[in-house]
């Protein structure tokens, strides 16, 4: 067995975990193959943030009940995490189930299945290490991933990943430096910092950085243009970061700032441990940098208990922050979770509702906003061509979409490239604009 295939759903420390896991499976003299079809191992890497992303992978394997003969198919992430065994009952055909805490265990749990084991698992929650190789598979060649951060201690009362990720476990600051450093020697320009929640990054080594710390230092590695993190936490959100993104350019100038709910009953339910005016407080720090940072977020409606007034809470906070971008959901009951046991579960047709609401509210104020660049000049990173429209696709250091034009191009290839464009107009999504070169 050689051939490998591998779907990755959910947040990117999943897309990254899969570069990981890409990269060992390469390394033991395996390929990678572009359909299920072709392969003989098929491994999803999946999410469980909320039952319909649960759902993708079951009906994935159901297309495979059949067809699947002499095929191994292994399951791995957050939903192998929380589902366990459970998996082998539902899809009987499933050979490998593994959590992200036990991918340090995939060589070893690959040998089993090539030795014809089924029904094998990595399923340990308790590891202290977090999973690094340098044999990672990166798939993007200017951006690349570094995991700083594993698992999440937090509770917040409607969410997983605590469960499935297991308890936070920091990298130490000389491991993650090294690796920064060496992406930059092999040609990254831009790097993003992961973890479920960064800011309480605590190098576990003597030197016992902090995140800000650990902000500053990578940023003043050469060769590196643009440094990225998420996701933060409100709570443990300082003022240093801000003041670590005023004081180097090549931090850029965008922070993703969950805050779920705009009323603070809510979020004492969801056990957030803020309230909306501590949050509030973070805001003002960022909006009174000397840099001008793009601050995104996410919304939940319809948790357990949100009244109407509640509801109009979180619209008011969005006039009054004012997003650059958010990604809202309907409230998702999960497994395991404190928020399965609340009163006051709001109906389906109602979330959906609020959804919308909060949807087309956030329309507008990203065209507000996003007017408001118009006639800027602003450096982008050219990440693609759109042959459809004969566009460059480039990206702000705030993270907007610049597509762009560029007339001096005498044909070649901009890709991996900076350079400055001037925007001409606006979307709710993305800019347009053509370069000043
Ligand atoms: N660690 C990150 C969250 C990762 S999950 C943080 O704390 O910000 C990404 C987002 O999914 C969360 O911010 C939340 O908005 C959403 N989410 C998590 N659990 C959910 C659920 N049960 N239902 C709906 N949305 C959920
Ligand atoms: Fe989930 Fe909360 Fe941890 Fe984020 S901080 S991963 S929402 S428990
Ligand atoms: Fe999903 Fe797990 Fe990420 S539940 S969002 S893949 S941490």
């Amino acid at each position: 067995m050689k051939s490998f295939y591998i779907e990755t759903f959910g947040c990117q420390m999943n897309v990254h975990d899969s570069e990981k896991v890409i990269g060992t499976l390469v390394a033991r003299g395996y390929r990678q193959v572009e359909t299920p079809e072709e392969a003989e191992l098929v491994l999803y890497n999946t999410c469980s943030i909320r039952d319909k992303a649960e759902q993708k992978v079951f009906s994935r394997l159901s297309q495979f009940k059949r067809s699947g003969n002499g095929k191994v198919f292994g399951v791995l992430g957050c939903v192998a995490q929380q589902e366990g065994e459970r998996i082998f009952e539902k899809a009987p055909h499933v050979g490998l189930v593994c959590g992200s805490a036990s991918y340090n265990r995939l060589p070893e749990l690959l040998v089993q299945i090539e030795n014809g084991g089924r029904k094998v698992t990595g399923l340990d929650l308790d590891t202290d290490d977090t999973f690094e190789t340098p044999l990672t598979r990166r798939d993007n060649p200017h951006r690349a991933f570094i995991t700083i951060i594993e698992g999440c201690d937090k509770s917040c009362a409607y969410c997983v990943v605590p469960y499935t990720r297991g308890p936070e476990r920091s990298r130490t600051s000389a491991s993650v430096m090294e690796e920064a450093r060496q992406l930059a020697l092999v040609g990254y320009t831009e790097v993003q910092l992961l973890g479920q929640n960064v800011n309480s990054y605590r190098d576990p080594s003597p030197s016992a950085w902090d995140f800000a710390t650990l902000l500053a230092r990578i940023a003043e590695i050469p060769g590196l243009h643009r440094v990225r993190f998420t996701t933060s936490h409100p709570r443990d959100f300082g003022k240093e970061i801000v003041d670590a993104i005023d004081a180097n350019p090549v931090l850029c100038d965008q922070v993703h700032l969950p805050v779920q709910s705009g009323s603070t009953q809510v979020l004492g339910r969801m056990q957030r441990l803020y309230t909306r005016d501590e949050y509030m407080r973070r805001i003002e720090w960022m909006k009174s940098a000397r840099r001008s940072i793009a601050i995104s977020t996410d919304i939940i409606v319809g948790f357990p208990g949100e009244t109407e007034a509640d509801f109009e809470q979180t619209l008011s906070l969005l006039d009054e922050v004012e997003y650059d971008s958010i990604f809202s959901f309907k409230y998702s009951p999960r497994p395991n979770t404190p928020a399965l046991r609340l009163v006051g579960q709001v109906p389906e047709e109602e979330k959906g509702r609020r959804l919308t609401i909060v949807q087309e509210k956030q329309r507008a104020i990203q065209i507000r906003r996003n007017t408001r660049v118009v006639g800027s000049v602003q450096e982008v990173l050219v990440e693609g061509y759109n042959r459809a429209t004969c566009q460059w696709i480039g990206r702000t250091s705030q993270n907007r979409v610049l597509n762009f034009t560029h007339s001096n191009g005498d044909g070649k290839s901009l890709l991996g490239g900076y350079l400055p464009v001037r925007v001409t107009r606006a979307g709710p999504n993305s800019l347009a604009g053509e370069s000043v070169l």
